[in-house]
């Protein structure tokens, strides 16, 4: 396992981190959810990207089990605050009541005293950036919080809170979170160019596009039994993808892998780990062999003339807006 350093700070991730996002405490059992952790630890990924939202806060309590008797130190874990957790107004987005009362409970549930990197789930339209990130910066003074970041904020919020953390000596964010992939590469005009010229790394989700670019959903066909598009969860957010013009494509991508003595899965994740903007690919999986197969992505690199092939097949169905990174008008 190869490591990058997150933003423009000392601290040093797995390029290859696991999620259990739709996973834990959702769509697989807690044996096959703890069997992917080890699958990940004994294949040298350190870092593990959560949130308090998934499956209810379930998924944060499954990996804390999943972890705990893992020398502490050894691990870098990432969780994240936003959406609901709860029926209240207040059981939502980043003011400082919730962000406080929900770094609380992620810590019980993660069995842990701090997380590394804090995490901005989405944008909040309804509080002052100011109140935002003057609790995140209370929050890293106070320990429990050692870095921290943000998810699926555009390139204006993200210069905003830089400019605040700078005027008011706050933290500064050290990480974006954004989805990219072969297919959906909204960040490269305008994120990663703020970013790399800030000292902001990003952690990026859905590598595999949730697994179509392993090329297993075929054209005319139904899924295979027990992916994630045939379950309740996640078949409704995998479902954009399932069209046969997308499949027809990925299936293109086939001979370029085997060529390179890659599987699918781990020609997706080597392609986002090309961008030297990206610190790592936050991966997920059903089951530990999915895990062991994707860690060899790490350190292989792909040389342009295959990264002109890959945009040859798949240019008409990539995905480049820039105004597709977007939080909600109001809080959910
Ligand atoms: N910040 C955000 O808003 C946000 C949003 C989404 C995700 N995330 C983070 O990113 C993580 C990864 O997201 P993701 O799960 O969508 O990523 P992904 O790695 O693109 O997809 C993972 C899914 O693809 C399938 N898969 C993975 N490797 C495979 C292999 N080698 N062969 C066959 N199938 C394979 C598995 O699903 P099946 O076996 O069920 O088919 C697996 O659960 C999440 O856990 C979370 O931590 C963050």
């Amino acid at each position: 396992m190869e490591f990058r350093h997150l933003g423009r700070s000392g601290l040093m991730v797995s390029e290859i981190s696991y999620g259990n996002w739709i996973t834990h405490g959702s769509q697989v059992e807690e044996d096959a959810a703890k069997q992917c952790v080890q699958a990940a630890l004994d294949e040298g990924i350190t870092t593990f990207d959560t949130a308090d939202v998934y499956a209810g806060t379930k998924a944060e309590e499954v990996l804390g089990r999943a972890l705990a008797g893992v020398r502490r130190e050894s691990l870098e874990i990432f969780t994240k605050v936003y959406w609901p957790t709860g029926p209240g107004p207040n059981d939502r987005g980043l003011s400082r009541k919730h962000i406080t009362e929900s770094l609380h409970g992620s810590l019980r549930r993660l069995q842990t005293d701090y997380v590394d990197l804090y995490q901005a789930h989405r944008f909040d339209v309804e509080t002052p950036l100011e109140e935002t990130l003057k609790t995140f910066d209370d929050l890293v003074r106070q320990g429990k919080v050692l870095y921290v970041g943000v998810s699926e904020w555009n390139a204006d919020q993200i210069g905003r809170a830089l400019k605040i953390a700078d005027e008011m000596g706050f933290d500064r964010l050290v990480s974006n979170q954004p989805q990219y992939s072969m297919l959906w590469r909204v960040i490269e005009t305008e994120i990663v160019p703020l970013s790399e010229k800030e000292g902001v790394s990003q952690v990026v989700f859905s590598p595999i596009a949730q697994g179509v670019l392993t090329g297993k959903y075929r054209p005319g066909q139904p899924p295979p039994a027990g992916s994630r598009a045939t379950d309740p969860a996640g078949g409704n957010f995998i479902s954009r993808l399932l069209n046969d013009d997308v499949l027809a494509r990925v299936q293109q991508l086939e001979p370029i892998a085997a060529d390179l003595g890659l599987s699918m899965a781990q020609l997706a994740v080597a392609w986002v780990l090309q961008n030297p903007n990206v610190a790592s690919a936050i991966v997920g999986a059903s089951r530990p062999e999915q895990v062991r197969d994707n860690v060899k992505a790490s350190g292989v690199k792909l040389d342009s003339e295959v990264l002109e092939k890959i945009d040859d097949i798949l240019s008409p169905i990539v995905e480049r807006d820039p105004s597709k990174t977007v939080s909600p008008e109001r809080r959910p």
